[in-house]
């Protein structure tokens, strides 16, 4: 292991079974983190993301929640505490989309978008900060009490017609972090966004895997590529770490560019 930023700590992540979560995990654990690695359905590839970091010569455990559900995020929280002694990182990733025209979205999609994107960011929040507190400082480890980061969207800020549920819950997202960060950095608890863009993961499966959508998508992206998990997953170490020290209530854009509005290239 020849980078560990992140030794001795512990980060609990939601949605590390699969796309941003899992690519944000293995780094996570390849910079020397222990992993609490949250599912809500996939058991098989929660544990083969938990074998993986093992075999690489980390700690990981599996731990089954609904983000939304407070119950379940308490103990979720007790448990990963009883089990590693803290957490002192938590990576909000756990998100998902339920699309439709908005004459058409029904309030069961509009209620579980919002449920899991932004009450469940809310709720493990709040448990991290209890956690945080409780724990307090251990300078020897990392300069901050404890570290959350919030993963939003580019859709935090581009309004995105068919998804009014997901692009209000990111939305959300960022004032939630900014009212946190404001709130809470006199505790030297560090919170921050990331919100990527176009990465290829199952959410977005449709939008890349064929050479037509692909070059469609890449019409958004001056860049010129679409995104891997990895991209996420260096920044997340870096944003968790001792480097970042003086990085509080921002939103880190990793989108090639999506949020330069490359429709305005030759237009307007
Ligand atoms: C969405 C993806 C989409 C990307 C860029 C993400 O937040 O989950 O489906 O491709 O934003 O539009």
């Amino acid at each position: 292991m020849s980078d560990v930023k992140l030794k001795g700590q512990t980060a609990l992540i939601t949605g590390a079974d699969s796309g941003i979560g899992k690519g944000i995990a293995l780094k996570m654990a390849a910079s020397g983190a222990a992993i609490i690695v949250n599912y809500h359905s996939n058991k098989e590839a929660a544990e083969e993301v938990a074998a993986q970091i093992t075999a690489a010569g980390s700690s990981a455990i599996v731990y089954q929640a609904n983000v939304g559900d407070e119950k379940e995020v308490q103990e979720m929280f007790k448990q990963a505490i009883s089990h590693f002694g803290t957490i002192d990182i938590l990576v909000n990733n756990a998100g998902l989309q339920q699309d439709a025209a908005f004459v058409d979205m029904s309030l069961d999609q509009w209620n579980k978008v919002i449920n899991v994107n932004l009450t469940g960011q809310f709720l493990c929040a709040r448990e991290a900060v209890r956690e945080f507190i409780r724990r307090g400082a251990r300078p020897e480890i990392s300069k901050a009490l404890g570290k959350i980061i919030c993963i939003s969207s580019v859709h935090e800020v581009i309004p995105w017609a068919g998804h009014a549920n997901y692009a209000a819950s990111k939305g959300g997202i960022l004032m939630l972090m900014k009212s946190m960060a404001q709130e809470l950095g006199e505790l030297k608890i560090r919170i921050n966004s990331i919100a990527p863009g176009a990465i290829k993961t199952p959410i977005n499966r449709p939008a890349w895997e064929t050479p037509e959508a692909e070059e469609k998508l890449l019409k958004l992206i001056p860049y010129k590529r679409v995104g891997e998990t990895e991209d996420i997953g260096n920044a997340a170490v870096w944003l968790a770490s001792d480097d970042s020290d003086y990085i509080h209530g921002t939103s880190l854009f990793i989108d090639g560019g999506m949020t330069c509005y490359p429709g305005f290239a030759a237009n307007g």
